[in-house]
């Protein structure tokens, strides 16, 4: 077993192991008493893993990030018969995350949890922090708590079955991390490409870890969200509000969303940072531009959960590394959306 870290949060102690194997996890809680829950992309690639747990297997996808997945884990949960006494461990991307530390947090009351982070998104950002939820209708995470898991463990080589396109998406939180407070972590990804992290396994090891440390401060820091941890919502206003309206993945979306948020930050703070970010977006196969109707968008928007009456918390740059929150009226929010569209 790799060495384990431990971050304190307001009401708990979490456990991260780096560079661990997932037949570790024998060692963190007993095939008796747990219930493993993942999605059938992840069950395919690794099916030898599972043998001999408990295990849920959920349809893949950001469409069953909803109640009636919750209901029918609810309903498996209890065919197996689980106790308080069980642990539940999601094992897969930030769907599979997020549907596990919500269920966990409700099924009797709330049991335990850890997770083991599938892909390159939900290892740097949807494992780390303890926000856990679901979707409704066309609002994102609109139902959800904020609860830690006991434990995460990080098994790297999940990575090497992850889809092409997925890597893009983990890549738009590693910058995003980078934007609002690590420049020297934003000087190596200009200096690098995907490819050549892809191959780069050391760099990228080091990088996630890089980046689970820095999430993991923040949310240390602001666990309710009441300051700092706002501004890991960079590109995310916007990009959620993008990501439910066209088909665009959430990291496509919230890349968007983090151009749009610098052309915002130079009108508004004279940042002059929009084409480093622009050209790192793109180093890292990801859209800084979309054609799309501010209206319909607008009305997904205004129904953020960063909004304050008629203003919006919104994150901008004043340098590389260094993220504020800025309240911006809505009216004028809508005005420069339109500006950069036309
Ligand atoms: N809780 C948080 O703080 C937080 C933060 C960021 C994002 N999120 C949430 O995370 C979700 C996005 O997460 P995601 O990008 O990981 O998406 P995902 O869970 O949908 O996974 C992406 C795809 O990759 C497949 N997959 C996962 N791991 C694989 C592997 N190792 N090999 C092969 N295929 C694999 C999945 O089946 C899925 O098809 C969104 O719902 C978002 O809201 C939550
Ligand atoms: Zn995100």
């Amino acid at each position: 077993m790799s060495k384990s870290i431990s971050y304190r949060f307001t009401h708990s102690e979490v456990k991260y192991y780096f560079n661990a194997r997932f037949s570790a996890l024998q060692k963190l809680t007993g095939k008796d008493k747990t219930v493993l829950i993942t999605d059938e992309n992840i069950y395919r690639n690794h099916t030898s893993k599972f043998r001999g747990w408990n295990t849920i297997v959920l349809k893949p996808g950001e469409a069953f990030k909803v109640q009636a997945t919750v209901d029918s884990i609810i309903d498996q949960l209890i065919a197996f018969q689980a106790d308080r006494q069980f642990t539940l461990v999601g094992i897969g991307g930030g769907v599979v995350t997020d549907l596990t530390g919500y269920v966990a947090s409700i099924y009797m009351r709330g049991i335990s949890f850890g997770f083991i982070p599938t892909t390159l998104l939900a290892m740097v950002d949807a494992s780390i922090g303890g926000k856990n939820g679901i979707d409704v209708g066309p609002y994102k995470n609109m139902v959800g708590v904020i609860r830690q898991p006991s434990f995460l463990l990080f098994d790297f080589t999940f990575l090497s079955t992850l889809p092409d396109g997925e890597w893009s998406n983990g890549f738009a939180e590693i910058i995003k991390h980078a934007c609002i407070r690590d420049i020297a972590a934003f000087r190596l990804l200009e200096k690098n490409n995907l490819a050549l992290m892809k191959k780069d396994r050391k760099t990228l090891y080091a990088l996630i870890e890089r980046n689970c440390r820095l999430k993991s401060g923040i949310v240390q820091r602001d666990e309710f969200e009441k300051g700092e941890r706002r501004l890991l919502n960079f590109g995310h206003t916007l990009g959620h509000a993008l990501e439910t309206q066209y088909t665009l993945s959430h990291g496509e979306a919230v890349a968007i969303g983090m151009t749009y948020a610098c052309h915002f930050s130079a009108g508004l703070l004279g940042f002059n940072g929009t084409g480093r970010v622009v050209k790192v977006l793109e180093q890292y196969g990801l859209p800084t531009h979309a054609a799309f109707k501010t209206e319909k968008v607008f009305q997904v928007l205004k129904m953020d959960k960063k909004r304050v009456r008629s203003e919006m918390n919104y994150i901008l740059l004043e340098k590389i590394g260094k993220g504020i929150v800025l309240p911006v009226p809505l009216k004028e929010l809508e005005k420069w959306i339109n500006n950069i569209q036309s």
